[in-house]
């Protein structure tokens, strides 16, 4: 029996045109990049799968927004709305606007930070992390073991590793640790879902200890969406219930807007303790602008504001998870290795398993990338050693736990036909995976050196 997905339930009505370049031209195109696909101009990709944040195709109804967005600096509509909106939603009496995910980091962090030596989250992001460390204390992963193999099933792999985050309290000390983090969906591991069981331990674990516990709260929706299909008390819940039972007794949040709410540009801070808002506001307005516009635009809040409620609908939801797992599938048929099962807003392909001759230090997920734009003009990125870097003791390249590529695919923009072009091309290149060679790095900057750094193939 055929599996039928749920189909798009909108209709297009305003297309963007792209370009189609010849192998020739996309040859001499990442070639002239250096091989870094950030080096690509966007006119010469066809199917973007960079990121899915910030890239996602508004609705009508947020269009419409655009032109009513209120741009006065102090009190206008559109955050009122988004205030609204928020609260409702997330159930947190307080909510801070801010213009991304980061900024929400950078102003609250350093707050639940100070003084302290540690934060534990099931995975931080990269820019988490970053924050993290930019406030001088240390970030720890503590993600259950089953999100390491790529190939067993597990309901969610995105989950805290509950029994070793009580070690780590122990070990550390509880008075060290500024704030436990649960990042829903754990995007480093392949965008895997948190079950609200293991959100509920998590938090009274943090509680018990006298712990701050905070929700990176990116793809809020995708994994209440999740939850629905694989916990049995939420089988008949809606997904505003669910995300009512997430934020529940969660301390603060941090959120990019630019993921689940479908907007090119907004975050949000969210939390309960008054003090800790006061906080949160003087700090906004040194690093953002004044309280009710964050350093968003009138327009973007107003869209923003409608994002949120259009991201928990559950036909949407229903279609975006189903799009994930009809290119998992036709994937799974064609024999192409990924993180399984497949998560939210990305298939991450195992590079390490597609072509094993290829080493870590030769970048097998970079290498995938590359053989990806050069086969359809699909541009994905190196989830893996390459952009894992060297040791900053050493200089040594660092070996990364897995060598993904990975294919983020943003919210409502392309099509069934597109996920059959990304999956044919993979399978083209599976036929001569033993041919792919390596590359080695010619040009890097000290750090985050993914963006910028200049590639040569080898051999
Ligand atoms: N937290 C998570 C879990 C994220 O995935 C991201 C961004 C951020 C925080 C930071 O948000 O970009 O709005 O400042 N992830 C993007 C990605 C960039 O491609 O996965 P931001």
């Amino acid at each position: 029996m055929k599996q039928i997905y749920f189909p798009e339930p909108f209709r297009i009505k305003s297309v963007e045109p792209l370009t189609v370049l010849t192998r020739e031209e996309r040859e001499q195109k990442i070639a002239r990049a250096g091989y870094n696909v950030f080096a690509l101009a966007s006119e010469d990709v066809y199917i973007d799968l960079l990121t899915d944040s910030g890239t996602g195709a508004m609705s009508s109804s947020q269009w419409a927004g655009v032109m009513t967005g209120d741009e006065s600096y102090a009190g206008a509509s559109s955050y009122y709305h988004v205030q609204e909106a928020a609260q409702r939603i997330f159930g947190m009496p307080y909510v801070q606007l801010v213009h991304q995910g980061r900024a929400a980091e950078k102003v609250l962090l350093p707050i639940l930070l100070a003084g302290k030596k540690y934060a534990i989250a099931n995975m931080h992001f990269d820019t988490t992390r970053a924050h993290v460390e930019l406030a001088g204390a240390r970030a720890i992963d503590c993600v259950v073991p089953e999100a390491l193999d790529t190939t067993t099933y597990a309901d969610f792999k995105g989950n805290m590793d509950v029994e070793r985050l009580e070690r780590y309290i122990r070990d550390l000390g509880a008075e060290n640790i500024g704030v436990v983090i649960m990042t829903i969906t754990n995007n480093s591991a392949g965008g895997q879902p948190v079950s609200v069981a293991n959100i509920r331990a998590t938090r009274d674990l943090a509680h018990r200890y006298g712990i701050p516990f905070m929700i990176d709260a990116a793809r809020y929706a995708e994994n209440s969406y999740f939850v629905k299909q694989r916990e049995e008390e939420f089988r008949t819940s809606s997904i505003a219930d669910i995300v009512r039972a997430t934020f529940e007794g969660a301390d603060c949040f941090t959120m990019s807007a630019k993921k689940d709410a479908i907007v090119n540009m907004g975050g949000l801070i969210g939390c309960r303790d008054k003090a800790l808002f006061e906080t949160v506001k003087q700090r906004t307005i040194s690093f953002e602008g004044f309280v009710t516009y964050g350093g968003m635009s009138g327009r973007d809040i107003e869209a923003l504001a409608r994002g949120l409620d259009e991201g928990i609908d559950e036909n949407y939801l229903r279609y975006r998870i189903g799009q994930m797992q009809y290119l998992a599938a036709r994937l799974e048929e064609g024999g192409i290795p990924f993180q399984s099962p497949v998560g939210g807003h990305a298939v991450f392909v195992d590079a390490k398993k597609l072509l094993p001759h290829i080493p870590y230090y030769e970048f097998p997920a970079q290498a995938l990338a590359i053989e990806l734009y050069r086969e359809a003009g699909i541009r994905a990125c190196d989830i893996g050693s390459y952009m894992l870097g060297n040791d900053p003791d050493t200089g040594k390249q660092l070996e990364a736990d897995f060598e993904f590529t990975r294919l983020a695919v943003p919210r409502r923009v392309y099509t069934q036909s597109h996920l059959d072009v990304i999956a044919d091309a993979l399978l083209n290149i599976k036929e001569r995976a033993d041919k792919i060679k390596g590359y080695k790095i010619v040009e890097e900057p000290p750090i985050l050196r993914h963006f910028t750094a200049k590639l040569a193939p080898l051999g």
